[in-house]
């Protein structure tokens, strides 16, 4: 791309434009269950009444979601901030490309079925078992099961990973039951589908930007090797997990192999990846894919110890990284997400650095670049990543929001950098574990930090613009589709809710400075109302002096 042009009347702030982005933190619909509104806030409240501030919306169409029924997620979200424009995501390209019968014309999908074919060996499945939309939909596994007997497959084994992240927090069974059923009725003599192996997301399999290998390793030794504890079926599994570890919630059930007939009388694995098999990983989504894609693809692994490797077709649902072309096979093209802010700020020779802990590290880069983990501009951007803390969150609610703020505060007086992007992850993690104190703990820990900021961008003559990718800590509880009432468990206390939530974001724009930009009042009523998440890219380029490209997304800048 080219330089962006300067805005000729621009007055130079003497300090940094600072993005932070609170992850998980909205708006919320409802008041019980709204653990944002609920904490103490004190910082925040103060910056937010003093400043021009707004709702932005964060879910559905407005971030490129097939519908406005689709919570947002951190991977559109910070697509959508970091390009500037909303693209048609993975979910709807996917569905779309089920829908047109490309996905099944094209190579990829093509040679996975011959591979089986030629071998007599099985294909097989894993994935997030949900209809979250976030990382997969079920719908797709369906789709690819039914083709894959069409075109004359004798055997299908899938690898459930529950989620209860997504989705309700205890519904895997919800999910198990009816796919059981449809596994039931389109195996015949010629065809045999069956559940092999599983566990929840945040235990096997689904780890994400390097934080805990040993999820993948567990999830490698039951879906490869079929080594695990053993059961019937899932259903079994997850009743006697139930029973054992009572409070467990979906995305934390542990690993289970289901076995049956072993050959010396003993039950054996019905689903253990051979050599000859395909594998098709059926998310979309990459950050929780690229892990398990390089246990199957990479020669060289120094990660755990795979043991046996199958020779197997492996291929992935998206490309999940465009930099490193990863994975090598994979049936749809994600979306060509172009033009970036960050290349745009790269090629205008701004100073940026991105910084957050481990869970948030990828969002901040390699999602906020169109995913694509690289750096534009080595000697322009620096990407910090803070080691996150490998424990449950509602444990350690704080997470690292003290160290980012730190060296923020550090990074803003030094001179160093022009353009400042964070991510607090506290509102998202710690949502999801579903336990409200914990959220609350989270909530008043960052507020304490972004008071901390506004301190140092006051001093230093900066701008900071504060915002989030979507909801979730604004609406920790259930609540009746058609009523909008709590829903509360047998013994009468809410039923918490982990998943993400439809509500707007803030937009605060903290200009102590004052730049010329727009009109420096406080109050509700100075920005542009009624847009989305995309929006923050053309506000930041404007408060770094700069003029937007004309296909981004309008600013919330009047100007
Ligand atoms: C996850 O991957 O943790 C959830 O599915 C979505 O959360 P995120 O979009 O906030 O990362
Ligand atoms: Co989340």
């Amino acid at each position: 791309v080219e330089a962006l042009k300067k805005n000729p009347n621009w007055k130079k702030r003497k300090g940094p434009v600072v993005l932070v982005i609170m992850d998980g933190v909205g708006y919320g619909k409802y008041k019980e269950g709204d653990a944002v509104a609920d904490s103490k806030m004190n910082h925040l409240d103060a910056i937010t009444a003093k400043s021009p501030h707004t709702k932005l919306k964060a879910h559905g169409k407005a971030v490129g979601l097939p519908s406005d029924d689709d919570m947002g997620n951190s991977e559109v979200g910070h697509n959508a901030m970091g390009c500037g424009r909303v693209f048609n995501q993975g979910a709807a390209l996917v569905s779309k490309s089920i829908e047109t019968g490309a996905m099944f014309q094209g190579q990829a999908w093509k040679e996975i079925v011959e591979n089986a074919k030629k071998s007599g060996g099985a294909v097989h499945f894993i994935g997030l078992f949900s209809d979250g939309n976030v990382h997969s939909h079920l719908d797709h596994l369906k789709a690819m099961i039914k083709q894959a007997k069409k075109e004359g497959v004798k055997k299908v084994r899938i690898h459930t990973l529950f989620d209860g992240r997504d989705v309700g927090e205890t519904s895997a069974l919800e999910y198990i039951d009816p796919f059981e059923a449809f596994l039931k009725e389109q195996s015949d003599g010629s065809f045999d589908a069956r559940i092999a192996s599983g566990g929840g997301r945040m235990w096997i399999t689904m780890d994400r930007y390097g934080a805990d290998w040993s999820m993948v390793e567990r999830g490698w030794a039951v879906h490869v090797h079929g080594e695990g504890r053993q059961f019937k079926n899932a259903r079994e599994a997850v009743e006697t997990y139930r029973k054992e570890i009572p409070g467990i919630i979906d995305q934390d059930l542990k690993e289970f192999v289901v076995a049956e007939n072993g050959p010396t009388g003993t039950p054996a694995p019905i689903g253990a990846i051979e050599d000859g098999d395909s594998v098709v990983y059926f998310n979309f989504r990459g950050d929780r894919s690229l892990e398990i894609t390089a246990a199957f693809e990479e020669e060289k692994f120094d990660k755990f110890d795979r043991g046996r490797r199958p020779k197997v077709c492996y291929a992935g649902m998206m490309e999940y990284d465009g930099d490193a072309h990863v994975p090598k096979r994979y049936l749809v093209s994600p979306p060509s997400i172009d033009k970036t802010m960050g290349e745009y700020l790269a090629a205008s020779g701004v100073r940026t650095l991105a910084i957050s802990e481990t869970q948030k590290y990828g969002h901040v880069t390699y999602f906020f670049n169109g995913n694509r983990t690289g750096k534009f501009d080595e000697k322009l951007e620096d990407f910090v990543e803070i080691k996150s803390d490998v424990v449950p969150f509602e444990q350690r609610p704080w997470m690292k929001c003290a160290d980012i703020a730190d060296q923020v505060m550090e990074a803003i007086p030094s001179g160093k950098y022009d353009f400042i992007r964070l991510n607090f992850p506290n509102g998202d993690m710690v949502g999801h574990t579903g336990v409200y104190q914990a959220v609350v703990c989270s909530m008043e820990a960052m507020d304490l930090q972004i008071g901390r900021i506004a301190k140092v961008v006051e001093g230093a003559g900066g701008v900071l613009v504060i915002t989030a990718d979507h909801g979730n800590s604004d609406d920790m509880y259930e609540h009746d589709k058609k009523t909008g009432a709590v829903s509360l468990k047998p013994d009468g206390t809410p039923k918490a809710k982990t998943s993400h939530s439809l509500n707007p974001v803030p937009c605060i724009i903290y200009d102590p400075a004052g730049g010329n930009e727009y009109p420096h009042k406080a109050g509700e009523g100075d920005l542009n109302e009624g847009l989305g998440i995309s929006s923050i890219a053309a506000t930041c380029i404007q408060l770094l002096g700069f003029i937007p490209p004309v296909d981004y997304d309008r600013s919330v800048l009047k100007m």
